[in-house]
């Protein structure tokens, strides 16, 4: 099958459902990812830095810049509709895009948390997803405690499709997932 070049998919519109709009990253970001940064649980899971300095958290930034042109996938600024300040992220990403699939994950910082923004980006992020003919298949992997991550999948629509147990490493330790899944209708 060819598949498209990635590169030329970032949505001309920008994303958006209710309360939230999904954007490229900006240097000005720093202060979100900063303070995301001290979440301890978000630098397990991904490249940003456990109580990251303003230039790391700017290295970061950079690195999700380039994501959609290195082909790995699409960084999303999750933007706050109420002020237009950077609540948090969200990534689609689609190494599986010739299996039709694509995994999705996403973070909101602390002092943004308790609005159901991650939701919200989760569906503004499918809306994309859904204009890339390709895909029939989205993914969310979460570790069984995570509940604040659970409701986010489940209001988001999202269906438990069951545990995958030892699935990865995540902070030196094996680590159980459930696997959620939205599907093309
Ligand atoms: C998961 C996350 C993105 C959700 O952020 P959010 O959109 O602000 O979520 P909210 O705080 O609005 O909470 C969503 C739901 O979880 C519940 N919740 C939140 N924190 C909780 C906690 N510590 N324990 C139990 N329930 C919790 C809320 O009550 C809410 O429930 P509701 O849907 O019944 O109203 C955020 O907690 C986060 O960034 N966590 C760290 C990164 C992470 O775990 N990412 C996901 C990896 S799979």
């Amino acid at each position: 099958m060819d598949l498209p070049e990635i590169a030329d998919l970032w949505p001309s519109l920008a994303p958006s459902f209710e309360n939230v709009t999904l954007r490229a990253f900006r240097l000005e970001d720093a202060t979100m990812a900063v303070e995301l940064s001290r979440d301890p649980y978000v630098p397990t899971t991904g490249t940003l830095p456990l109580n990251a300095t303003p230039d790391q958290a700017q290295q970061w930034l950079q690195r999700q810049q380039t994501r959609h042109t290195a082909g790995t996938g699409f960084a999303f600024a999750v933007v706050d509709n109420t002020d237009g300040r950077c609540a948090g992220f969200t990534g689609l990403w689609v190494r599986e895009l010739h299996a039709g699939r694509a995994q999705i994950d996403y973070g909101i910082a602390p002092s943004f948390r308790g609005r159901h923004l991650a939701s919200a980006a989760l569906r503004a992020v499918a809306s994309f997803a859904w204009t890339i003919p390709e895909l029939h298949r989205l993914e969310l992997y979460i570790e069984p405690w995570n509940t604040a991550s659970i409701r986010t999948a489940e209001r988001a629509g999202y269906l438990r499709e069951g545990l995958l147990r030892s699935h990865q490493k995540i902070s030196g330790q094996r680590r159980n997932m459930l696997l959620y899944s939205s599907v093309r209708d």
